[in-house]
């Protein structure tokens, strides 16, 4: 029987993950671990919940001995645009923080640890059209060196101490449950809400920025897909590319004003630019395909057809 610690659960990813996890293996059985933020009301009245902060080592510990936890999907992160800010809090979640839960899963025999990497994890030096599964990884975010190096340590655990560890590498992830907090791609999200409660939206990216995304439904069901492939089918472990489609704001904002044509986007780039202009603008994930059978559901008009069905009545 899988038990599940989720962690980071109150974030945009972690929210829906521990949702679709506590539909397919219990609700009892996945547990949503967050730090300060308090999970979704939905999460904290369909399963348990536990404070567990993963720089924190002895209550990480004592969560996973508490619920006999085997498999924890680490989502706990600081993402890209906070990572610039902070750089040292950063690291210290996204590497030490990581670094305990992999060392957690090495001396309690997890079964299984899953750990996202990100688009970030690439630098300017990298091709940035259709980026193949190997190639430059010189990141010049603190996101993406601790990206980086965190593919590198879970490979390590995977082939020194036997941790069965996975990971993709998440492109820009658009969703409708709860807002993301601190990336350079969150304004692929915020826009969504901007037009429908406002009719505008002033974007921290120029028009012409073109970056991979992916529609929530099709993140959590690739990372799930993953987590189930057997070992023996993987040849790679905590750096699967994983592409789902690539738009520049322009053509974003274009397909909403199909449903909002009243939308008027302005254009106020920030520091966030010089982030965007080092990532890849799409993706190969030829790897993923193969070894675990990656394939996306939705395009921009699906995604953006979903995303506005589902946000009107809550934000109108
Ligand atoms: N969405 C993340 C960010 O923008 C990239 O993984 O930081």
């Amino acid at each position: 029987m899988k038990r599940i610690l989720v962690t980071g659960s109150a974030g945009q990813i972690g929210s829906e993950l521990v949702m679709v996890l506590r539909e397919k293996y219990g609700n009892d059985n996945v547990i949503a671990g967050t730090n300060r933020t308090p999970p979704s009301e939905r999460i904290k009245k369909s399963g348990p919940v536990e404070v567990c902060n993963i720089t924190n080592k002895e209550q990480l510990y004592e969560t996973v001995d508490k619920y006999d936890i085997d498999t924890i999907y680490n989502m706990a992160a600081i993402l890209s645009g906070v990572g610039e800010q902070r750089p040292l809090l950063a690291w210290k979640v996204n590497m030490d923080g990581f670094h305990n839960v992999l060392e957690c899963a090495r001396e309690k025999e997890l079964v299984r640890v899953m750990n996202p990497s990100s688009i970030a994890a690439f630098g300017p030096e990298t091709p940035r059209m259709n980026t193949p599964q190997e190639t430059v990884l010189k990141p010049r975010t603190m996101y993406g060196v601790t990206k980086v190096a965190g593919e590198l340590l879970g490979d390590y655990y995977f082939r020194k101490f036997n941790v069965d560890i996975r990971g993709v590498r998440y492109p820009g992830i658009i969703s409708s449950e709860t807002l993301p907090g601190g990336g350079t791609t969150d304004y692929a999200v915020a826009i969504y809400y901007e037009a429908i409660q406002h009719g505008k939206y002033e974007c921290f990216v120029r028009e012409d920025t073109v970056l991979p995304m992916m529609y929530m439904p099709d993140a959590l069901k690739g990372i799930i897909d993953l987590a189930e492939a057997p070992v023996d089918t993987l040849k790679h472990h905590c750096d699967f590319n994983m592409g789902s489609m690539s738009f520049s704001v322009k053509d974003l904002a274009n397909e909403i004003k199909k449903h909002i044509p009243e939308l008027e986007v302005t254009y106020k780039p920030d520091y966030r630019q010089a982030i965007a202009d080092s990532w890849p603008q799409s993706i190969d994930d030829t790897s993923a395909r193969e070894e675990w059978g990656w394939t996306p559901s939705f395009d921009i008009s699906s995604m953006t057809k979903d995303m506005i069905e589902k946000l009107t009545p809550r934000l109108k």
